[in-house]
């Protein structure tokens, strides 16, 4: 049995293909808290929906536990919750073959997670740029969760053994974390019980930013509604955002190097790419050359038409919460067959009795 080793982060595991031996096992989270983006549908939820239907054992979590690290209103959570579920059921998660739920019906997320918090180390929560930027100057007055988030977010990975997790570049320190948690958690107990976590940042799946600031992400939290397109927004709002979003006065370039220093025109030939399932090279041959008022509303139209449909079977699901809570309950289910067994082990692991 490995003696513990202090705040040092463990030696970068050398067997970086110990999540082979696992079988490949896909997790991903998405918050509750504030309405869904374009941002959250082009950089996650469609690269979950093309994991999915690859064939791969899917698991996504509606990860109200992690909202709740910042305030949310008690009467906001439970709609929050349903329409992020019902955001990934319209963009096309399928809940019989991903297993679909909300965290908080699985307790062994949490059980698991204080375990973890008993393995990470408080200089490793330290370095996490989130948690630094998130809680800014005002880090003696957050919550102790916020600080703790990362442990949790790696039990909700490794609760089920999973190998790979799609994310954004903003949440790969979080699943290098996971993996350094895992090693530490082996080392420790002389075991080799949890794989080494892949991100998976490649692929579909892009990072969208503000339409009033090209330096910023796309965010559910600014200030103005004009900087971000909603997936709840009807044709006639997405086409005025588009129409009104920060451009220069040049016109399209006919390649992407002639975007660089360009962040607002970039980022509107990245959505319009995203969009259409193409690429920005794609995208500059064809307008390149051509100024704003030709690219602005081709781009409206193409938004209003990939996400009209999804925003129209969004309501549809949200007209009926019951049955929204009976599919989750059903995932629930199912993540729970998974994650027991490993809680259970995990104890043993540990030495608590039961
Ligand atoms: N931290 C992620 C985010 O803010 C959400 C999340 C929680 C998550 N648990 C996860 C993502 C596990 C991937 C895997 O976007």
């Amino acid at each position: 049995m490995g003696k513990r080793k202090g705040t040092a982060l463990p030696a970068a595991n050398p067997r970086r293909s110990d999540a082979m031996s696992f079988t490949p096992r896909v997790f991903s989270g998405i918050k509750p808290s504030g309405g869904l983006t374009l941002g959250n549908y082009l950089g996650a939820i469609r690269r979950w929906v093309a994991m999915q239907d690859e064939g791969m054992e899917t698991i996504y979590c509606v990860v109200d536990l992690h909202a709740i690290t910042v305030w949310q209103d008690p009467k906001e959570l439970p709609h929050a919750t349903r329409e992020v579920a019902a955001a990934m059921i319209a963009s096309g998660i399928d809940p019989a073959r991903s297993i679909l739920f909300n965290q908080c019906r699985v307790s062994e997320h949490a059980e698991l997670g204080w375990i973890f918090n008993c393995v990470a180390r408080v200089g490793w929560m330290n370095r996490m740029t989130q948690f630094k930027e998130k809680a800014g100057a005002n880090a003696e007055n957050v919550s102790l969760g916020l600080y703790a988030y990362p442990s949790l977010m790696a039990a909700d990975i490794l609760i089920y053994h999973a190998t790979h997790v799609p994310v954004g570049e903003d949440q790969k320190q979080h699943v290098e974390l996971t993996r350094d948690i895992a090693a530490k958690f082996n080392h420790d107990y002389g075991v080799e019980f949890f794989p080494m976590t892949e991100p998976v940042t490649e692929g579909p799946g892009m990072r969208v930013m503000n339409l009033r600031d090209g330096s910023k992400k796309m965010s559910k939290s600014g200030e103005s509604d004009m900087e971000r397109i909603n997936m709840t927004d009807d044709a006639d709002t997405i086409a005025r955002k588009f129409k009104r979003a920060r451009t220069d006065a040049d016109a399209l370039p006919s390649e992407p190097a002639g975007l660089a220093g360009r962040a607002e025109a970039k980022n509107l030939v990245e959505i319009y790419a995203g969009l259409s399932d193409s690429t920005p090279e794609a995208v500059l041959r064809q307008f390149g050359g051509q100024g704003w008022g030709a690219f602005k509303p081709a781009l409206a139209d193409l938004a209003v038409q990939k996400l009209s449909p999804i925003s129209a079977e969004m309501s549809r699901l949200m007209a009926d919460p019951a049955e929204i809570d009976r599919l989750l309950a059903r995932g629930a289910e199912r993540a729970r067959a998974i994650a027991a067994p490993i809680l259970a082990r995990t104890y043993e692991i540990v030495g608590l009795v039961r």
